[in-house]
C-alpha cells in the first residue's frame, strides 16, 4: 500500500479482499460488518448480484458514448430519476460524483437567475471542490437556523435573520436534509427561506447525495419538509458503490438552460454504464422495500443507541433519522481514545464512520442491515463502554 497517497488519515493495516451484502472479508477470512456502507454508498449492500449482473451486461453492450448520440438506457434512467423527484416532464443529467452534481446545480442556477449569491444552511457539507466546496464568503451566505427554534412568527412575517439578506441577488438555496454532519434543519427556517426565494425568483436546490435513495426513510430527505425543489442532486446510494451521480430538474429550469447559450460538458456525462446501474438500484430498492425498511430499522437502532447513550460514559448524544445516525462522543473522551475506540471496533469486526473533526461515530449502514447485526454492534459498544 506504499504507493497510496494518505490524504485522509490512517489506513488500517488489514487487507480487505472482498465484500458481499453488509459484510467485508479480509485476506485471513475475518468478517466485518460495514455500518458505513463504504462511504455511505452501498445502499443495497456490497456487490449486489443484480447490480453486478447489470454492470456486466451493459459493459458488454456499451459503456460510454459521445454527447450527440442516444442510447435507450440513458433515457430510461433519466425518466426514472425525474419521476422519483415528482418532476415527470423534467430533465436529468448524469455525472460521476456527488460534488460534480452539486456544483452543476450551483452553476446552472446562477446562469438561469443571472445572480451569484447562494445560501446554504449551517451544518451542511455540499462538495469537495468547486464553488460549493470553497464557499467563498463574497458569494455564499451561511444561514444559521439555530435561533429559529421556538420561533412563533407566521410565514412571510418580518424576520431579522431573513432581513440580513438581499434576496434579489440570490440565485438559490442549496439545502441538505442532514448529510454527513447529521444536523437536520428544522421545518420553520426552511419554509421561510423557501417562501422568500419563491417571492424573489430564486431556486431551491436539494442536495440529496447522502440523504437520497432511502437513507432517511423516504426516497429523498426533502420530502420530510414538504418542499418541491427546482433541482435535485443525487449520488452515492444511487450507484451502490459505482460512481454515478445525477441532477434532476423541473421542465421550467431545463427550458431556461436549453433556451440559453449555456454549455456544459464532461467526459462521463450520461454514460450508459452508470445509467444501467441506476435503473437496477431503483428496481432493487423497490422490490426489496428498502425505503420503508430504512425507516423501521433506523427506529429500532436509534432507540437502542439512545439507551446506550443514557448508560455509557463514552457517548453523549445519538442524533439522526432512519439509517443516518451519529453517535456523539462525550467531551471527556480524548481524540486519541476516540481513534483507539474506532480501531478496536474495527478489529472486533465493526466498521463505523469516524469523524475526528466532529468527535463522533457515524452509522450509515446498507439499508439491508440485519437486525441481528444491529444488536451485535450494540453489545460491542456496551462492552467497550464497560471497559472505558
Ligand atoms: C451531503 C454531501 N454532498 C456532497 C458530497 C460529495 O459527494 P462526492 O464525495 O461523491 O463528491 C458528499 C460526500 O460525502 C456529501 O455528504
Amino acid at each position: 500500500m506504499e504507493n497510496i497517497l494518505r490524504c485522509y488519515g490512517e489506513i488500517y493495516d488489514v487487507e480487505i479482499e472482498r465484500a458481499a451484502g453488509c459484510y467485508l472479508y479480509d485476506a485471513a477470512g475475518h468478517r466485518y460488518t460495514d455500518f458505513e456502507a463504504g462511504v455511505w454508498s452501498a445502499a443495497l449492500g456490497h456487490s449486489h448480484p443484480a447490480v453486478t449482473q447489470a454492470i456486466c451486461q451493459q459493459a458488454g453492450r456499451i459503456m460510454h458514448l459521445g454527447y450527440r448520440y442516444q442510447h435507450a438506457v440513458v433515457q430510461e434512467a433519466a425518466k426514472a430519476v425525474v419521476d422519483l423527484c415528482g418532476m415527470p416532464d423534467g430533465r436529468a443529467v448524469f455525472l460521476s460524483s456527488g460534488s460534480e452534481a452539486v456544483e452543476f446545480m450551483v452553476q446552472m442556477s446562477r446562469r438561469i437567475a443571472g445572480r451569484n449569491t447562494m445560501i446554504y444552511m449551517q451544518g451542511t457539507y455540499l462538495a469537495a471542490f468547486g464553488s460549493a466546496g470553497a464557499r467563498s464568503p463574497d458569494a455564499w451566505h451561511e444561514f444559521d437556523w439555530t435561533p429559529c427554534a421556538g420561533c412563533q412568527r407566521e410565514l412571510g412575517e418580518d424576520c431579522p435573520l431573513l432581513a440580513r439578506l438581499d434576496f434579489s441577488s440570490v440565485a438559490g438555496l442549496v439545502f441538505e436534509a442532514g448529510s454527513s454532519r447529521v444536523m437536520m434543519p428544522t421545518m420553520k427556517p426552511l419554509a421561510c427561506l423557501n417562501h422568500k426565494l419563491r417571492q424573489h425568483g430564486g431556486m431551491v436546490l436539494a442536495n440529496e447525495i447522502t440523504t437520497g435513495f432511502g437513507r432517511t426513510g423516504r426516497w429523498f430527505g426533502y420530502e420530510h419538509y414538504g418542499l418541491q425543489p427546482d433541482m435535485v442532486a443525487m449520488g452515492k446510494g444511487m450507484g451502490n458503490g459505482y460512481p454515478v451521480s445525477a441532477v434532476a430538474m423541473t421542465l421550467k429550469a431545463a427550458r431556461a438552460i436549453e433556451g440559453s447559450n449555456v454549455r456544459y460538458a464532461q467526459s462521463h456525462q450520461n454514460d450508459a454504464l452508470g445509467c444501467a446501474v441506476v435503473l437496477k438500484v431503483i428496481e432493487a430498492i423497490r422490490t426489496e422495500n428498502l425505503v420503508e425498511r430504512a425507516g423501521q430499522m433506523g427506529r429500532y437502532l436509534s432507540e437502542r443507541l439512545q439507551r446506550l447513550v443514557e448508560q455509557s460514559p463514552l457517548f453523549c448524544e445519538c442524533r439522526g433519522t432512519a439509517l443516518m445516525l451519529m453517535l456523539q462522543l462525550a467531551p471527556g473522551v480524548s481524540p486519541e481514545q476516540a481513534a483507539e475506540l474506532h480501531k478496536n471496533l474495527f478489529l472486533k469486526g465493526y466498521l463505523l464512520g469516524y469523524s475526528p473533526a466532529l468527535h463522533a461515530f457515524r452509522l450509515f449502514p446498507p439499508l439491508t442491515i440485519p437486525q441481528q447485526e444491529c444488536d451485535d454492534l450494540l453489545t460491542a459498544l456496551s462492552s467497550l463502554s464497560l471497559n472505558y
